[in-house]
């Protein structure tokens, strides 16, 4: 008899977003009329900058003939990709990262959930709260966690996020061995400063733990004082791995490149005690389960290091921030209070009611879709998230249409 992985019945029966997507379809449905506006999901509408698109059709036509062909290429990413990663991205930040530290991925997504899989079953995971959900799901299907009772899994160590800490978690009152951490963060659109993050390193460091630093978002990062990697701040080498994405950088959600950086110092322990690199593990995980990104999208992405690439990808970051800076001067004009939308695309709005009904009104009112903030765990409850990828008429649509459903 083939039988399941019984922690699957652990989960919600589905994913956060395709739960938004089956409602907005059921209201679709009902109201073909409503063109309805959606601002949930964290989905670009620019198209890619035309510096990748250009690369991209070269790459291609080097597809079809003989001489330029690729068959398969190196499961960690070509060379070409990987060096101008570790030479913008972090050297030139002051991060010494090397390109043969850098796995090249179709997702952060991808990668912030798979993760996990090189580490034993009974560690002890610590997860914000609230979260995006990949990285407690995947620990639920791992069997990490006993049942969920009232949002929470037994077994997991969440840490808060709300408005009394900033929206930055403190560090655990419990010891743990398995950190995640996501700044500029998602949903709330925190970001977090050198010090508060050097304090997550010494912790990792002094408790032989690990931290998982999703980075995602740092492209939103105007603030000049704030760190875009964790290997800015001294010591991370040894205890952290940092996942980024050219999802939201360049408009990749649909070409789908991302990259994940385990540094070659960074070190887990075997039950006796035994150092173990984690870069070897991850090696061997990603060569034995993934065969790369295609070559065409792998040049499409280098593409966004070049001089008019650089440009490209400020001019749709700005034109995004400007977005979110006309939803949060929106929201606050109906007396709501939010935090986000600065070196960040989303709106973590405080609704001040239960976070589906707010859901639910904007969407039935208002024809605007946005995510309820209790869908990214309890601390989330009261909260809707607004994303700021859209177009500016449809963003100021949407806003036209808030206010007039809220207002008064
Ligand atoms: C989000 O809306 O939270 C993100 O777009 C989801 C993702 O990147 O997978």
């Amino acid at each position: 008899m083939i039988r399941i992985n019984e922690h699957y019945r652990k989960l919600k029966s589905s994913y956060l977003f395709s739960d938004i997507a089956k409602r907005v379809a059921a209201f679709q449905g009902a109201h073909p009329e409503t063109e309805v506006i959606k601002l949930g999901i964290g989905d670009v509408t620019l198209p890619l900058p035309p510096a990748c698109l250009e690369a991209f059709h070269r790459a291609v036509d080097d597809m079809g003939r003989e001489e330029t062909f690729r068959g398969y290429g190196p499961e960690q990413g070509y060379p070409f990709l990987r060096e101008k990663i570790a030479e913008h991205d972090f050297t030139a930040r002051g991060a010494a990262i090397d390109a043969s530290e850098v796995f090249i991925s179709d997702g952060a997504k991808c990668d912030t959930g798979n993760f996990q899989e090189l580490f034993a079953d009974d560690i002890r995971v610590a997860i914000p709260d609230p979260v995006y959900p990949v990285y407690l799901d995947t620990n639920v299907m791992a069997g990490r966690t006993g049942e969920a009772e009232a949002g929470r899994y037994a077994g997991i160590t969440y840490l808060p996020s709300t408005a009394e800490n900033g929206f930055i978690p403190e560090l655990p009152a419990e010891p743990v061995d398995l950190i995640y951490l996501c700044f500029p963060n998602n949903p709330t659109g925190a970001t977090i400063d050198r010090d508060r993050l050097k304090l997550w390193v010494d912790y990792a460091r002094a408790n032989q733990a690990l931290i998982l630093f999703d980075a995602a978002y740092e492209v939103f990062i105007r603030d000049d004082t704030l760190p875009h990697s964790i290997f800015e701040i001294e010591g991370a080498r040894e205890v952290a791995v940092e996942f980024r994405s050219l999802s939201k950088t360049a408009g990749f959600t649909g070409t789908r490149c991302a990259f994940t950086v385990v540094p070659k110092e960074c070190t887990a322990y075997t039950a006796d005690g035994e150092p173990i690199s984690v870069h070897a593990l991850w090696h061997r995980r990603h060569t034995t389960k993934f065969n790369g990104v295609s070559y065409p999208v792998q040049r499409a992405a280098a593409a966004i290091f070049t001089e008019a690439g650089r440009v490209q990808v400020k001019e749709r970051i700005d034109y995004y921030l400007a977005n979110a800076a006309i939803i949060r001067q929106a929201v606050k004009d109906l007396g709501y209070s939010c935090v986000g939308g600065v070196n960040s695309p989303y709106i973590w709005v405080d609704g001040k009611a239960d976070s589906w009904a707010f859901f639910d009104l904007l969407l039935n009112r208002a024809g605007v879709v946005c995510t309820p903030g209790a869908g990214f765990g309890p601390c989330g409850e009261g909260y809707i998230r607004i994303s700021a990828f859209n177009s500016r008429r449809n963003v100021e649509h949407a806003m036209e249409r808030m206010t007039r459903a809220l207002g008064g």
